[in-house]
């Protein structure tokens, strides 16, 4: 059994996957910023005595570091970064424009970074020991083919492209710095997926895609370190 430390997971692809890991056998810690309200994942507990809620708000440094506390010596398979935040959603016209040149919204700009890309290294700094203590030792970043540079043909959706694009090259400096402790960090995009945040316009159901997502992480080895896949395990251009 692995044990699998999910962020964002009362909602979209963080409680898929929540639910996934836990019909798979697997020991779950899942994070949100609100417990208390998170419906789903409470239910859930009542059913799996594997399933942990903690909170935790990747926009408070105390946040992050009272769960690095309460973990302490908790082994972590995989260390699973899936909060994110575009700003309302991808498919809606009126969010996207509150990234453009010329109708920027900066202290949007500043929350998805927060959310995005601060927070998440802060939580793999306090939770690094907890990872190398693990059996699978694998960093998950939860990347989007919109950070892809090489991709972005559209322009459009400034802030969170900026913000994927900087986790994915956090992803990649990580993989080199953490590859002699044998830990292994991947970025994945889900593909565009029926989420609050992909919107109803999405490619993939949340469940079609986590399940793609599992059958590509349950076979990652530390080869994989450093890359960038999409759900079916196919290379994305950075
Ligand atoms: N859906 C897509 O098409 C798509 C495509 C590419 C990448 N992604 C990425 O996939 C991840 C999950 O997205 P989703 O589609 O499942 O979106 P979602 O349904 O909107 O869920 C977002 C989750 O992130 C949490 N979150 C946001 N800000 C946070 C913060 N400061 N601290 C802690 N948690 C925070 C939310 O918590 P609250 O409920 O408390 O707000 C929620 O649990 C994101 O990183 C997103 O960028 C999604």
């Amino acid at each position: 059994m692995s044990t699998y430390l999910i962020t964002g997971a009362n909602r979209g692809l963080g409680l898929e996957h929540t639910k996934q890991a836990l019909a798979a056998g697997e020991r779950v810690i899942a994070t949100c910023r609100q417990p208390e309200l998170a419906t789903e994942l409470i239910l859930l507990s009542e059913q799996y005595a594997r399933l942990s809620i903690e909170q935790l708000d990747l926009a408070k440094g105390e946040s992050i570091a009272s769960l690095v506390k309460r973990l302490h010596n908790t082994p972590i398979d995989f260390l699973f970064n899936i909060a994110g935040m575009f700003g309302g959603s991808w498919g809606n016209t009126a969010d996207v424009q509150r990234q453009s040149l010329l109708n920027m919204d900066y202290d949007l700009w500043h929350e998805i970074m927060q959310a995005n890309v601060y927070g998440h290294f802060e939580l793999i700094a306090g939770l690094l020991s907890n990872v190398e203590q693990s059996t699978a030792k694998t960093i998950l970043m939860m990347s989007s083919d919109l950070g892809s540079i090489t991709n972005n043909t559209l322009g459009m959706a400034h802030a969170y492209r900026a913000s994927k694009a900087a986790l994915n090259m956090l992803t990649k400096g990580l993989s080199v710095e953490l590859a002699t402790k044998n830990i292994t960090v991947v970025a994945l995009a889900p593909g565009w997926v029926k989420t609050d945040l992909g919107g109803e316009g999405g490619h993939w159901e949340v469940d079609d895609s986590v399940r793609h997502q599992r059958e590509v992480i349950v076979t990652l080895t530390p080869a994989d370190n450093g890359k960038f896949i999409d759900l079916q395990g196919k290379a994305v251009s950075w």
